[in-house]
């Protein structure tokens, strides 16, 4: 129906239809609530048949849709594609990739009956611990605002909806429900906000979610500064608002302050101290204490957004999106983002090779995190099954072992799966010790194979985050004692040792990693993890995945030391002291030398810079430059842009990412000229109450990684 239809049908709105419109159904499924139409996703809106407007559907989530694969009474089933994690997507640096991932995505999300996919999550990195690092791309706000907006684009191109999260500041799981996350402006529009701000101006998403957290002291939901004077008056976003599940204390607040929706509905349902949403904002407006001129706007806001939604539109979902082909994206997404951090040349392995997996995540390999984020996919690859399916020589003999140990630990009361707060919805896995292995067993495996993998995999989720402790941080002393002793006996026989990471953020790697000849990340890649990591080790694939986020020396290298808050035995408040200084802009700033730094990978080739060409415009600075293919293996190059502003009144980082750029597969010898435009608006310093732009030479920083700087040019303003 086009607009004025429905502002008229807003106009024909009784009180109560339009209270119903701005408050969702409640957790569908759950504490006495209809099942969703779609089962498992996270939230429905109100219909009004009166009026003949239909209920809306959300589902999360930024790893592929999340709905239950099998429904009561049902034969068929509802798998979604297992995607790789956010972390693993922004580490291909591939906005092309980001694209193809949400297109993919966004058809599951159509084709099952969905109106807006919950995602794409896009909170800092400020700590490695974090819980949902997992769900979140990066460190850097221009590569997390561009993989977002990429993301976006490619949902919104299926004709479903996007919903930015978790809008703002909201980088921990401790107390995430009621934590006053205080932060001064400048790193809020230069750091926390500006990856939001260039999802919004360049995707337009359906939808933002306000966040569970305060921001210096009020509720997102209910923080008018956020949700109306940047939100919309300062990026002009033109569509809806909703909070995140069960967030803030004060439906009238949250209608005041822009926070148009409030989902899922029925916070009484949790918290006993809570009322029904409904109530509360019906009589705000009988009492004169909310302006029905709000609800009208909020409502709106909706249903303008809604209008566009294929339910509203009476689409005939099939029930049947394209799996196949979708898990062809998934492995060449998967396989552009996983990280190559150490090789002295034993990867690739020729496929004669014989191999010896350790680690008892080669059986249970992780595919994600859990939570919202999680998935349902049809299968996942392990990195047993990968490796046998591509015909490599694997030591069944030691795999046997592996398998039968995972089977009878799993048997086993301590070390049983069980389910977490709600349900299958967080389930807790306990870890189990991989130092069983005898030496002799060692000898013996070290005899008849040429290379051993050792798996060091971590898993982390939603409501709550990692520990500064060994088994989650460091290794374990079981995982340490494995390394030492397949390090020792492998070289004794002159046989190669690479370690495997499969994880969702940052370890510790610097005590240990003198031990192995190679180590490859592959994060957690989703449903086709196998397949990548057999196809990079064996080089079908050559890795070209750099890091969205620095692997420090050690966690007290980190600088937001007060993660996860004060106090500390239950955090009321968390203060982002370090300000702007996150990640690089840290360790780069203050001399602190990282494990790994931001934006580096290894290759299995080379490549060579030159020609750099810089031209300032006036408000373009243009940047070119060539990539040519050295070496005799085919590959992609991340070329990143830093800049280092001149030293002026305020203090500023050492350089940041001002652009980047992932060439096409060059053959070697290959050139490819790289043009990479920056407006002279983001250099800007927010000096805590206006945008300035410091006068002076300026140094531009091309690199394939922040730390390995190939060319320099520079420009002045
Ligand atoms: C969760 C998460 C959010 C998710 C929502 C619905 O608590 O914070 O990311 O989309 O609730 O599951």
């Amino acid at each position: 129906m086009p607009l004025e239809d429905f502002n008229e049908i807003v106009s024909k709105m009784t009180l109560e239809e339009k209270v119903s419109i701005v408050v969702g159904v409640g957790l569908p499924g759950l504490f006495g609530n209809a099942p969703s139409r779609v089962p498992g996703a996270a939230g429905e809106t109100h219909p009004i048949e009166r009026l003949r407007v239909p209920s809306a559907v959300f589902a999360d989530g930024p790893a592929g849709l999340r709905i239950s694969p099998r429904r009561e009474g049902d034969e068929l089933t509802y798998h979604a594609t297992a995607f790789p994690i956010e972390t693993m997507l922004a580490s291909t640096w591939n906005r092309e990739i980001l694209e193809e991932v949400g297109r993919a995505v966004g058809e599951e999300v159509r084709e099952y009956g969905v109106d807006i996919l919950l995602a794409p999550a896009m909170n800092i990195h400020r700590n490695p611990l974090c819980g949902r690092n997992f769900e979140y791309y990066s460190e850097d706000p221009l590569l997390t605002g561009e993989m977002a907006a990429a993301f976006v684009r490619g949902v919104q191109s299926q004709g479903v909806g996007s919903c930015l999260k978790h809008f703002a500041a909201n980088e921990q799981e401790t107390n995430r429900f009621f934590i006053d996350t205080v932060v001064s402006e400048r790193a809020l529009r230069e750091i926390y906000l500006r990856g939001f701000e260039i999802a919004v101006r360049k995707s337009k998403p359906w939808a933002v979610m306000s966040a569970y957290n305060k921001l210096n002291g009020k509720y997102c939901s209910q923080n008018k500064w956020l949700l109306t004077k940047v939100l919309r008056e300062e990026w002009v976003f033109e569509d809806f608002v909703m909070t995140d599940w069960f967030a803030g204390d004060n439906p009238v607040e949250q209608m005041e302050a822009g926070n148009d929706m409030i989902m899922p509905g029925k916070a009484y349902q949790i918290n006993p101290k809570r009322k029904d949403e409904r109530e509360e904002i019906l009589n705000a407006v009988k009492e004169g204490r909310l302006s029905e001129k709000i609800l009208d706007r909020n409502v709106r806001n909706i249903l303008k957004v809604l209008i566009n939604s294929p339910s509203f539109k009476g689409y005939k979902y099939s029930n049947k999106p394209n799996l196949d082909a979708h898990a062809r994206v998934a492995y060449k997404a998967g396989a552009e983002g996983v990280i190559l951090l150490k090789n002295d040349g034993t990867l690739p392995i020729s496929v004669d090779k014989r191999v010896a997996l350790f680690g008892t995540g080669q059986i249970e390999t992780i595919k994600g995190g859990t939570g919202s984020g999680d998935t349902h996919p049809r299968y996942v690859v392990s990195l047993l099954e990968g490796v046998r399916e591509r015909g490599l020589k694997i030591d069944e003999e030691l795999a046997k072992i592996y398998i039968k140990y995972v089977g009878e630990m799993r048997n086993r009361e301590e070390y049983k799966v069980r389910w977490g707060v709600l349900g299958e919805f967080m389930p807790i896995v306990p870890r189990l010790p991989e130092g069983f292995l005898s030496e002799k067993d060692i000898e013996r495996f070290a005899e008849n194979n040429d290379v051993a993998f050792i798996i060091i995999s971590r898993i982390s989720g939603e409501g709550y985050d990692r520990r500064p402790e060994k088994g989650d941080f460091y290794l374990s002393d079981d995982e340490r004692s494995l390394v030492d002793r397949i390090s020792r006996i492998f070289h004794k026989y002159g046989r190669k040792v690479v370690a495997v990471l499969n994880i969702g953020s940052p370890v510790e790697v610097v005590s240990w990693r003198g031990l192995v000849d190679a180590i490859l990340l592959i994060w957690q890649a989703g449903q086709e993890t196998g397949r990548i990591f057999a196809d990079i080790i064996t080089g079908r694939i050559n890795p070209s995945g750099k890091l969205p986020t620095t692997f420090p020396r050690d966690y007290w290298d980190v600088p937001s030391w007060n993660f996860p808050g004060e106090p500390r035995d239950n955090p009321q408040v968390v203060s982002y002291d370090e300000g702007i200084y996150v990640g690089y802009r840290y360790y780069d700033t203050f001399g602190v030398e990282p494990a790994y730094e931001f934006g580096f990978g290894l290759s299995y080739t080379t490549f060579k810079y030159g020609n750099l060409k810089v031209e300032n415009t006036g408000n373009m600075v243009k940047i070119s430059f060539e990539i040519t293919k050295t070496g005799s293996f085919p590959g992609k190059e991340v070329a990143q842009v830093y800049i280092r502003a001149p030293r002026g009144v305020i203090d500023k980082p050492f350089q940041e990412l001002k652009g980047f750029h992932k060439t096409s597969l060059l053959n070697p010898g290959e050139t490819e000229k790289v043009e990479i435009e920056i407006s002279v608006d983001s250099l800007a310093i927010y000096n805590g109450d206006r945008w300035i732009i410091e006068k002076g030479r300026y140094e531009v920083r091309v690199g394939s990684s922040s730390r390995d700087i190939r060319l320099i040019g520079s420009f002045t303003i």
